[in-house]
C-alpha cells in the first residue's frame, strides 16, 4: 500500500486498547467505526480528494476508485470516531481546526460494499446519519498488482489507501482501523490472508536522499516496521515500485516491500 455494512471495532484489551489509545478495552464502547465511501456522492468524492491531498500521494485516485467501489472489487471505508468514545469530541474538533475544508459532515449513503448490502450503522450518529471522517482505509478483494495475490475467491484480501488525520496520528486510530479490517475480512468475507505493500525501510531513513529531496518527515516508526509490529511479514521486495517527483522535477523511484499476515 502506497506510501490504501459499517463495522464496529471488536473490543481489544491488548496493545493500543490497554494503553487507552484508539481501540477500546473490553466492555467500553469501540473507538472507531468503518463507514463505506459512497462513490456516487459528490461530497464523499471531494472529501476523499481532500484527504488524499493531505496524505500526500494518490491525490487523484478517487476517480479511479469510483467504478471499482461500485463493482465491489475494492472496499474503501471512512474511519469514523465512535460518538460514544470520551475523546471523540476533542479529536474531531482538532481535526476540523487543522483541516477546515473537512469540517462539514457527510451522510452514510453508500448502500453496497464489496458486493454486499450496507445499512446505516446505528453507531454512526443520530437519525441524520451524519459523520465527520478522520481518515480512510481500503479493504480490497481485487488488486491490479499480481504481487499482492489479492483474490476474494482465494480468501486473500489486501489493505490499500490508508490515511489517518495528522491531527490525531500516533494515538491508536490506525491500528484500530487495521484490526477492524482484519476482523471484517475474516468474519464477513471468509478471508484467510491479508497482504499489502508499502515503502521499504531503506527509503525512509534519516539520511535517505529520496526522503530528503521529497521533504518527507522523519518517521517515529517506519511504515514497514509499523506493519511488522502488527504481525505482518515481508515476503517480497519490489525495486522501482513507483516514483515521486521532487520540487525540482526529479523523479525518485522507491523500493516497496510486500507484506502478508495469516488471519486464520
Ligand atoms: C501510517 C498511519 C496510517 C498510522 O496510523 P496512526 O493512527 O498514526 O497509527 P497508530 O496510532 O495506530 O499507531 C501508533 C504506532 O505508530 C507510531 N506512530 C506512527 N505515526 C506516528 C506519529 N505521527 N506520531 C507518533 N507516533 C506515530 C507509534 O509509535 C505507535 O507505535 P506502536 O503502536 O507500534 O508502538 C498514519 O500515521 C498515516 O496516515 N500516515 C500517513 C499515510 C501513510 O503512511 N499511510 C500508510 C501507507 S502504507
Amino acid at each position: 500500500m502506497e506510501s490504501s455494512g459499517a463495522a464496529v471495532l471488536t473490543p481489544d484489551v491488548t496493545g493500543a486498547a490497554a494503553q487507552g489509545r484508539g481501540a477500546s478495552p473490553a466492555g467500553e464502547k469501540p473507538a472507531i467505526i468503518l463507514v463505506p465511501w459512497d462513490p456516487d456522492a459528490p461530497d464523499h468524492v471531494e472529501r476523499m480528494r481532500l484527504q488524499r491531498v493531505a496524505c500526500g500521494w494518490k491525490q487523484d485516485g478517487a476517480e479511479t476508485w469510483r467504478p471499482l467501489q461500485r463493482e465491489g472489487k475494492i472496499g474503501l471505508h471512512w474511519i469514523v470516531l465512535s460518538p460514544s468514545h470520551p475523546e471523540t469530541a476533542s479529536r474531531v474538533a482538532a481535526h476540523k481546526s487543522q483541516f477546515p475544508d473537512e469540517a462539514a459532515p457527510l451522510r452514510d449513503t453508500c448502500r453496497s460494499i464489496l458486493g454486499r448490502g450496507h445499512t446505516v450503522s446505528p453507531e454512526v450518529a443520530d437519525d441524520s446519519c451524519l459523520f465527520v471522517p478522520v481518515g480512510h482505509i481500503s479493504l480490497d478483494g481485487w488488486h491490479a498488482d499480481p504481487s499482492l495475490h489479492t483474490s476474494a475467491a482465494d480468501g486473500v484480501y489486501s489493505l490499500t489507501t490508508f490515511y489517518v488525520s495528522r491531527a490525531m496520528q500516533g494515538v491508536g486510530i490506525g491500528g484500530a482501523a487495521v484490526a477492524e479490517c482484519e476482523r471484517m475480512a475474516v468474519h464477513d468475507f471468509g478471508a484467510k490472508m491479508m497482504t499489502l505493500d508499502t515503502i521499504s525501510n531503506e527509503d525512509v531513513t534519516v539520511d535517505s536522499p529520496r526522503r530528503i529531496a521529497l521533504k518527507r518527515p522523519i518517521l517515529k516508526v517506519t511504515n514497514q516496521d509499523w506493519y511488522v509490529r502488527r504481525g505482518y511479514e515481508v515476503y517480497q521486495r519490489r525495486p522501482n515500485a513507483w516514483f515521486d517527483t521532487d520540487a525540482a522535477g526529479k523523479e525518485w523511484w522507491c523500493t516497496a516491500v510486500c507484506l502478508r499476515k495469516t488471519l486464520v
